[in-house]
């Protein structure tokens, strides 16, 4: 059996459209949608997912800032920035791109972020809202991940879930989702004891360790839904994910390709989630 492959891309593109239109009648309303991204330092992959986030806002009609600093910012800088974009009518979601220079402590810096122009869904109260079934914002991977489970007509409920990874921006929050779709969910780490007994469980199975094609087929339980969330750069310059694509392949039911598949819904995500903090400021 060979596996249907799930098409991030495609999808994306459709929810970009739906945005757009949304941007469109809310610009007409008098409320242009807006984004600022704030990056620190000169990482080279950072670089491209913030000009890939700003790029997206454009194209749906939506304003945008990007903000790049030195590496070298110190922290009362960039929440002085913080603080002044929280206070700007013109910008609705506010985006710091991680991981930030060691310097700068992470959680200092979400938190500076107000909770309603807090997108990516990373600060503790959107946390908090997510953990107790009453989100505000969804994180958008995860969020993007449940849109293609939804667009997969996937049945959660009563489903083996099993998330490998167990990060604040991917893993915790993708088990809180697909728990509260009804799923069975199991939440592995890379120290989780003899992981493929886990893995060949799974119904549905969301890799994101940053390993590159650590989940085999040979790990994957027959017609499973897979989402690879990895991303890795190989020394020949070419993309991978988490998932050996090769092999699982031959195995599960579905299973999304990498690039093409969760990337460009984390950034379909990120606009839909930055359209409904604008759509508030009208309710
Ligand atoms: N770094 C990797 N993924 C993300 C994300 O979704 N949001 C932000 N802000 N930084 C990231």
């Amino acid at each position: 059996m060979t596996a249907r492959i799930i098409d991030g891309a495609a999808l994306a593109r459709t929810i970009r459209t739906d945005v757009a239109r949304r941007a469109e009648a809310l610009t007409a309303q008098g409320v242009k949608p807006g984004l600022a991204v704030i990056l620190v330092g000169d990482s080279p992959a950072s670089q491209v997912y913030v000009r890939n986030k700003v790029n997206a806002c454009e194209q749906a009609g939506m304003h945008s800032v990007l903000e790049k600093y030195e590496a070298g910012m110190s922290e009362a800088e960039l929440l002085a920035r913080i603080d002044a974009l929280n206070h700007d009518p013109d910008i609705h979601g506010i985006l710091v791109q991680l991981p930030l220079p060691a310097h700068i402590d992470p959680h200092r810096v979400i938190e500076a972020i107000a909770a309603a122009k807090d997108v990516d869904g990373f600060h503790i109260s959107n946390a908090g809202l997510l953990m107790t079934g009453q989100p505000l914002f969804r994180p958008c991977t995860p969020y993007g991940v449940m849109k293609m489970l939804e667009h997969e007509g996937a049945e959660l409920r009563g489903a083996e879930a099993v998330v490998v990874g167990a990060s604040n921006i991917v893993g915790k929050p993708m088990a809180l989702l697909l728990q509260a779709a009804g799923a069975t969910v199991t939440i592995c780490n890379s120290k989780t004891r003899d992981l493929a007994t886990h893995t060949r469980r799974a119904d549905i199975l969301v890799v994101a360790t940053g390993r590159p094609r650590m989940i085999t087929g040979a790990q994957i339980k027959p017609s499973a839904i897979v989402i690879d969330v990895g991303i890795n750069r190989l020394d020949d310059g070419k993309l991978c994910g988490d998932v050996d694509f090769d092999s699982a392949r031959e195995v599960a039911g579905a299973i999304t390709p990498v690039p093409g598949g969760v990337g460009p819904m984390t950034i379909a995500m990120l606009l839909v989630n930055t359209i409904e903090a604008a759509e508030r400021c009208l309710a």
